[in-house]
């Protein structure tokens, strides 16, 4: 069984998701694509996509606003911002920055992390490390994405995929036995051109050409990203659920990444679960990257559906390669 005594749990949870619907219908009109191929390949039926004035941190903001007050907190009682982005407002200062100066939240540290999709479970991983340390009592942990902004919407085979949300946890210490219980965080920068945003940083500045060249949107090889995150996304689950001292069959709910619902089923297949303990919100958003589990938990936890002693399985795979697991009782 699992060693520690002290973990760090999630006291509140909220999400944001721009009112906008962009429907498989509104993208046949635009790339030739149909919402039969959209439907079966990725199981996205609609995403939400951010308006022109908002960025990262103003998803991240509300997301945020709305879990401090889920967890009958407000922003005096954290100690430390964190946002997980891989689209961040700006290069620098960091989105988690913006955040704070919104929410007039005085001089407490804020930071990003750079881990694309997986940026939740590497937050989750590095929080409860914060916490059981004693740097920090209470963090707000954000994932924030706006990608359909720096996505290519005439290229059929990624701009169908992803959408713009924002999802926030707020973690504090737990001596009751809920929490964390393992985790296990893996990457891969030799892969990293399988899926990246080539331009805009110090190795291509913006420049006429960059534009002109279409370096400032993602790429992605789909399917070697497909291939990378089911070997990986398996793996990473069955290695949490050993080190937490458990099997597949104490899994309540998988909640994984979603980038695609085939990913997902198979993710499931690994573990040997039933589908109606893998959730799933992907026909809804999108690829929301870092947003994706935490907008989950949110969901679910309102479905009343994590109950005391519950356990759940959290995995992602996302840019870098990055992946990573945790395995949680509520
Ligand atoms: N509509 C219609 N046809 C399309 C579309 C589209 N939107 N997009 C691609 N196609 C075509 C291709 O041109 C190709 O046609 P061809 O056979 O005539 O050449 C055919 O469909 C098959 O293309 P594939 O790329 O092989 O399709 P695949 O089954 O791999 O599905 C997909 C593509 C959905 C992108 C899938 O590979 C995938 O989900 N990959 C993983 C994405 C992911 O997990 N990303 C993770 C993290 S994202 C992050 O970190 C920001």
């Amino acid at each position: 069984m699992e060693s520690k005594k002290r973990k760090a749990k999630i006291i509140g949870t909220g999400f944001y998701a721009p009112e906008k619907v962009l429907t498989n219908a509104d993208l046949e009109r635009m790339v030739d694509t149909s919402d039969e191929w959209i439907v079966t390949r990725t199981g996205i039926k609609e995403r939400r996509i951010a308006s022109k004035e908002q960025a990262a941190s103003d998803l991240g903001y509300e997301a945020g606003k709305r879990a401090l007050e889920n967890a009958g907190l407000s922003i005096k009682d954290i100690d430390i911002i964190i946002a997980a982005t891989a689209t961040p407002d700006t290069l620098f200062p960091s989105t988690a920055c913006w955040i704070q100066k919104y929410f007039n939240a005085g001089h407490i540290p804020a930071f990003d992390i750079s881990a694309g999709c997986s940026g939740f479970i590497y937050g989750m991983i590095l929080s409860e490390s914060l916490i059981l340390s004693g740097t920090a009592k209470r963090i707000l942990l954000i994932g924030s994405e706006i990608l359909t902004k720096l996505t290519d919407w005439k290229d059929r085979s990624t701009c169908v995929l992803f959408g713009d949300a924002a999802g926030a946890v707020v973690l504090e210490e737990s001596n009751d036995g809920s929490g964390m219980l393992s985790s296990y965080w893996k990457a891969d920068g030799s892969l990293a051109e399988l899926l990246y945003l080539p331009a805009g940083g110090s190795r291509i500045p913006a420049t006429m050409e960059s534009v002109k060249n279409n370096l400032h949107y993602l790429r992605m090889k789909g399917n070697e990203v497909f291939k990378h995150a089911v070997k990986n996304m398996g793996e990473a689950s069955l290695e949490a659920l050993k080190r937490a001292g458990l099997t597949c069959e104490d899994v309540d709910y998988l909640i994984p990444h979603q980038a695609n619902i085939r990913i997902i089923e198979a993710t499931g297949r690994r573990l040997h679960l039933p589908p109606e303990r893998v959730y799933s919100n992907i026909h809804r958003y999108g690829n929301v990257s870092a947003a994706t589990i935490p907008i989950s938990i949110h969901e679910l936890r309102e479905e009343g559906k994590l109950k005391k002693g519950k356990i759940s399985v959290m995995v992602a795979f996302g840019a870098g390669f990055t992946w990573g697991a945790l395995v949680y009782r509520w």
